[in-house]
Order: C-alpha cells, then structure tokens, then sequence
C-alpha cells in the first residue's frame, strides 16, 4: 500500500484550495472522463467530448435507462426511434420553437459581454425571476443599478435570444433548417408511422436517445449547461379517456417519493413533502398516474446509480415557468455543491404538439378507435445524460475514509471499468498468467484493464480513482495453486478464489446476484 499517499499536496490541502466541483472537474479531465472539444484549436465554449472513461460511463448509463425504462416495459410497451437531428424550419415552427424557444439576454455597452438577463439578476440580488418579460427584467436591471459583473460597464435592456442553431442543408443557399433542440419532435412527427408499423394499440410509449442542441447564451458548470448534449426522451401516448388507468401502476404505487409541492414553494419551504406516489395522486398533487409511475421510477433509477434518496426532490414548476397548455411539469433537481440542478424534465403535454403538427402540415396524425378519431394525450419523461453524469461524478466521490487518495463509489453497473487485473510484480510468469487472465474476462465482455506499473498500493490508488469496483491480484499463489486475489473497492476487504470460478464470480458481484461479503 506505499506510494498512495506520496502525491505532491494531500488530500486535505488539495480540498481548502479548491471547491468540490473544480476537483471533481480537474480529476475527471485528468483522468479521461471528459475534454473541451477540438481543444487544439482553442475550441467552442459548452461543446466537449467525452474521453475513454466519459465514453464508458454514458453508454452503461444508456444501457441501463434503456433496460429500465424501454426493454423491460411490457404494459405499455415502448419502441425505439432514431430520429434525425436536422429539422426543417417548418417543423421548429409549427412545435412553437421558433418563435418562443428563447432565454432573455443583456449586453455590456463597455466589454460587450453577453449575459442572461435572469441568471445575472439571480446571481447579484438572489431574485427569483421566472417568467418575467424582457421589460420587467430591464425595470429591475435600472432599479437596482446592476452592472456588467466583469468590467462594471453600463448594461443595454433586455431582449430575447433564439437558442436554436441553424444549418443550411444543400448547395447555392440551401434549405433552413436547425439542430433539434429536443428529441422529442421527431417522436411526434413520427407517431403514426410507428403506430402503424408496430401495429400499436394505445397506450403505448415512443422513446429516443440522441444529441439536442442549444445556443446556450452563457454555458457554464462544466457538463451542466452545454451547447451539444444528449437526451433520453420518452413519449407516452395515451386515450384521453384513460389518463387515468395506467396498466403497471400498482407495481410502483408503493414507492416513496419526494415533491416540492406549489404550495410549499409559495411559502418559501424548501424541505419536499414525502409520500408514496399513490398517495400524491389521491392527493391530487400528482395530474395523473403515468406521472406518478414516472416519478416512482425515476427515484428508483436514480438511487441505483448512486445518487442518494434524500439529495434529490421533484419540484412541482410554478405557473409562471410552465408551458400553457401542460397539465403538470416536475423537474427532477439533484442537490450539488454548486446548487440544486434539474436532471431530468416530467411534462405533461396533454395533445398540444400532435395537434400543433396536424394544423400546420395539415397531415392527420389522430387514431380511428371504434369509428372515433382520437388525439392521444401525452406524458413525457425527458432525462438529460451529461448532467446525470456530473451529478453522478460528484455523489459517488469519496475523500474522507483515511485512504489516502480520493475515490469514487461508482455503483459497478455505471463504473466505467469493472476490474483492475494486476500481477503481484512485473515478473515472469505473473506478467503472463495476469495479462492472459486480463483476455479471458474481456472476451467474456467485462470491461477491465490491466496494470502492471509501480507498487501494488500504487495500483490500487489509480483504480480507486476513477471507481474500479474490483482489483484482481495474480501471486505466486496463483502459480503453485491456481487461484487470484480480488479486492474490493469499498471495503478494502480482500478474499482468494479459484482463478477458473472469476469469470462468474464477477459477473455475479456486478450484476448485485452476490455481495463481496459473501465470499469472505
Ligand atoms: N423535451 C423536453 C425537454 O427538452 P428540458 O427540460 O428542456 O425538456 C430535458 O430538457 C433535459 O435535458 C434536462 O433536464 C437536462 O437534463 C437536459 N438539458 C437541457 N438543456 C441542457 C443543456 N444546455 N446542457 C445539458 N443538459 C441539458
């Protein structure tokens, strides 16, 4: 175990110079979770890409939101789509974004410094302004004598910015068209295609993971407000007359939730109510149970991937922040150092957007049932995957256990890699035996590395680092008796095993079918 400790500054000093957040930032830069795009190039404020780690850990947290929230839907079912990201104008139009996907911005009139007008008012007097017209944001700007933040140049009033980027598609001038900034439209302009095609009875859900786009005015805290990111969105169509009866509801009827309601927000509370997501129904809090089963599920999912109970809430949205024809909007917020994020966006979209779509392409988009022509209604679930994984980064980062090092606690189904192989010394046969044992479980589809460089404490710091559940050890013991060494992140705990059982072993103890306890 020597050697861990030895890095330049120790933990504790590291931690009084810098915020959670910039350490985080800095470690996962450092270690290949994330880098500034085209970095050689100076590259563009709020685009990055996502290094060897990042990459790992976006498609594990892919892969189980798409088993959790699409696979293992049975009633109703959810299909996929792969949509296209270039939309044409018309689409973008008749969806509203055109004219009103916008954020209020001001200008310095001395650096020229563009801003949004509401972050900057929220930022200097802590106001909550919502909602508000670029009028009002400028009365409160000159009332309260705000100036620019960086040069205290005079600021302009305030006007609107479209976040939408646009691209033209073809030769001499081309067609306009944009970068979804959603991936929901194409759900709905697709809808009857995959009723048709699936020959799908309502209520069945349409689900789309892929990138969305936002000329975000300032982005800013890292992953959390980006210009390309990715979403995981689902849309559930449902009768109108069976908003009511949702199918598998009893299955998480019984599930404890957590809501800032309306009411508490008016009055200043911040601690959300906790009930069980039947009782928010009966509360009439939640509009209906499609809703409710979301929630339930999300709160289960997110606990999974290592996000405590108690450090996110779903929040009621005012009226003021919510679109006029929804029937509900709960945003998923997760409590971080550097405030209460939302991760994740409920709506309920009643028909809006079909009908929109139908009264501007003049296509119908409505379902014949019994001789009837119906419109679903719509509830929407709309996760985001960059934030999810900074919020992940930061709940599963571990410093104050005496180890030495910083860790992170990664639940092994969302680690990036799930078993460190190393041989006791760089020393034949161990050299051989651990780098053979390394292609055995890679071809069995583990994600693992191996590491043969520096002291053994030293290995076992670097996996710790970027959250390697399970370190396996190749000694002499393994030469004279054929059996390894697996350590387990956590605990430090190590136990033997035989070498031709590891194979299952891991996959047991990743899957949660056993605990590392168990085979001490
Ligand atoms: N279709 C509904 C919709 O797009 P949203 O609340 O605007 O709703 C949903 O976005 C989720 O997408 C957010 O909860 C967040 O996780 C993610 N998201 C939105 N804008 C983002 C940005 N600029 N950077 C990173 N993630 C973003």
């Amino acid at each position: 175990m020597s050697g861990e400790s030895k890095s330049k500054k120790s933990v504790a000093e590291q931690r009084s110079e810098k915020s959670l957040f910039d350490r985080i930032w800095t470690l996962a830069y450092h270690r290949g979770f994330v880098f500034p795009s085209a970095e050689i190039y100076g590259g563009i404020a709020g685009i990055y890409d996502l290094g060897p780690l990042g990459a790992k850990m976006k498609n594990n947290l892919i892969q189980a939101w798409r088993e959790f929230f699409v696979l293992k839907e049975v009633n109703p079912p959810v299909y996929e789509l792969d949509g296209s990201t270039i939309l044409p104008y018309e689409a973008l139009k008749a969806s509203g974004h055109l004219d009103s996907f916008t954020d209020p911005t001001v200008n310095c009139l001395k650096c020229k410094k563009v801003m949004r007008a509401d972050h900057l008012i929220e930022d200097s007097l802590g106001l909550y302004v919502e909602g508000m017209t670029p009028e009002q944001l400028t009365r409160i700007i000159r009332e309260n004598r705000l100036v620019c933040p960086e040069c205290k140049g005079d600021l302009s009033d305030v006007s609107v910015f479209n976040l939408m980027l646009g691209v033209k598609v073809g030769p001499a001038g081309g067609q306009t068209a944009f970068l979804r900034p959603e991936t929901a439209q194409d759900i709905f302009m697709d809808f009857k295609r995959v009723q048709q095609s699936m020959r799908a009875k309502l209520p069945f859900g349409i689900a789309q993971i892929g990138k969305s786009y936002r000329n975000e005015i300032s982005p800013r805290q890292g992953l959390i407000r980006i210009r390309e990111f990715t979403q995981m969105e689902i849309e559930m169509f449902i009768h109108p007359k069976e908003i009511g009866n949702h199918p598998s509801f009893y299955m998480v009827k019984d599930t404890k939730i957590r809501i800032l309601t309306r009411e508490q927000q008016k009055r200043g509370e911040k601690e959300p109510l906790e009930m069980t997501a039947s009782e928010f129904l009966e509360r009439n809090i939640l509009p209906n149970p499609y809703m409710a089963y979301y929630l339930a599920k999300e709160t289960i999912f997110y606990q999974s991937l290592g996000i405590p109970y108690e450090k996110f809430h779903f929040r009621h949205m005012m009226p003021e922040e919510t679109p006029f024809y929804s029937g509900g909007n709960f945003d998923l917020e997760v409590e971080l150092s550097i405030g209460r994020k939302e991760i994740v966006g409920n709506a309920y979209r009643t028909n809006y957007d079909l009908s929109n779509h139908m009264k501007k392409s003049g296509k119908d988009l409505s379902i014949s049932i019994d001789g009837e022509k119906i419109i679903p209604e719509v509830v929407e679930p709309s996760f985001g995957v960059e934030r999810a994984i900074y919020c992940i980064l930061e709940h599963c980062f571990r410093e104050d256990d005496g180890r030495g090092w910083t860790w992170f606690q990664f639940p092994p189904k969302i680690a990036p890699v799930k078993a460190l192989v190393l041989p006791l010394v760089r020393k034949e046969p161990l050299t051989d035996i651990a780098f053979k044992t390394y292609e055995t479980l890679k071809k069995n589809g583990l994600e693992v590395e191996y590491d043969d460089r520096g002291s053994v404490g030293k290995r076992y710091a670097r996996g710790d680092e970027i959250g390697i559940p399970y370190c396996v050890t190749i000694d002499y013991d393994t030469v004279k008796a054929n059996t390894v060494t697996i350590r387990d992140r956590d605990s430090r705990k190590q136990t033997v095993v035989k070498r031709d059982d590891l194979v299952e072993i891991l996959f047991k103890l990743i899957c949660g079918n056993i605990e590392f306890n168990t085979l001490l």
